[in-house]
């Protein structure tokens, strides 16, 4: 398999990182996430305009423009033969020694791009069946806006709901729902679904743009306002949101079913729409 190693496409085993790389030593870095479908990347000038937001908030300096990250993106998933898929991109601020924590000068580092792919195919019985979730309180920075590789806070996170034989963590601050530890969730409640607005306190999913557009435009009243834990346990349904899980319903909180614990009609018919949108881009995938 092949993976990109700054401009070019290289062996993965030849990929030298210097253990002085911010990425490293700081997570001074960002990342990206994107599905391929019949090796065609869907929603990729998305990814690529999250990326260039999060790096003008971090004063990093992309090597790249747009149009050649994506080329590069295209260059790797056709060497890999990847159809169904996920490609990971990750950039730091490259390699400053002595260790100091203030940003380097532009001229004496070099931001450090990698990116490789995985086949995933697609997770129908999970998306049929849904997840199970606990709540926990959200521990993360204040700008969960950013893509940041420094995830402590979403790793913790999604750990104790795993050492829970759980799927997801669902977070909240005070008694406002975020996201999760690794997607965003949103409910629905007499037939209008709710999700927390953008803003510093979530990241702001490709997917949960997706499906809220598609939502509206199949008539669907979509109100992006703070929800609190009350609402999403006694929500008629809930679902959690992200490029590889695309529309995952969530059938059990804290060890209680939401609903009658089964995938209801909302998420079922949101998951339909989505699968539409994807096709426009990438042809059949069902
Ligand atoms: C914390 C968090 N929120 C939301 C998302 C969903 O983002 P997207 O739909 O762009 O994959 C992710 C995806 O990785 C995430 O890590």
């Amino acid at each position: 398999m092949k993976v990109i190693w700054n401009n070019q496409l290289v062996e993965r085993e030849d990929v030298k990182i210097d253990m002085e790389d911010r990425g490293y030593q700081f997570a001074d870095g960002l990342y990206e996430v994107i599905r391929a479908y019949n090796g065609i990347l869907f929603t990729a000038e998305q990814h690529v305009e999250r990326l260039f937001t999060g790096a003008k908030k971090i004063d990093l300096i992309l090597p790249f423009t747009r149009e050649e990250l994506i080329y590069l993106l295209n260059e790797l998933i056709k060497e890999n033969s990847i159809e169904t898929g996920n490609i990971y991109l990750q950039i730091t601020r490259g390699v400053s020694s002595p260790r100091n924590h203030t940003y380097p000068k532009i001229e004496f580092t070099s931001p450090v791009f990698t990116a490789s792919t995985t086949v995933v195919p697609r997770n129908l019985e999970t998306m049929k069946d849904g997840i199970k979730v606990i709540t926990l309180p959200d521990m993360r920075w204040l700008h969960c806006d950013i893509k940041s590789i420094s995830l402590l806070g979403n790793i913790m996170a999604k750990h104790e709901a795993h050492k829970k034989g759980k799927d997801e963590a669902i977070l909240y601050r005070d008694e406002a729902v975020t996201e999760c530890s690794a997607s965003n969730v949103s409910i629905i409640k007499n037939k209008i679904l709710y999700t927390h607005p953008d803003g510093n306190l979530i990241l702001s999913g490709i997917t949960k743009t997706v499906l809220l557009k598609v939502a509206r435009q199949r008539g669907i009243i979509v109100k992006e306002e703070t929800f609190t834990l009350k609402d999403l346990k006694e929500a008629d349904e809930v679902f959690a949101s992200s490029t590889t899980m695309e529309a995952m319903p969530v059938v059990e909180i804290d060890d209680k079913p939401v609903g009658d614990g089964k995938r209801g009609p909302v998420v079922k018919l949101l998951q339909e729409l989505y699968v539409n949108e994807v096709e426009l881009t990438c042809g059949s995938i069902i």
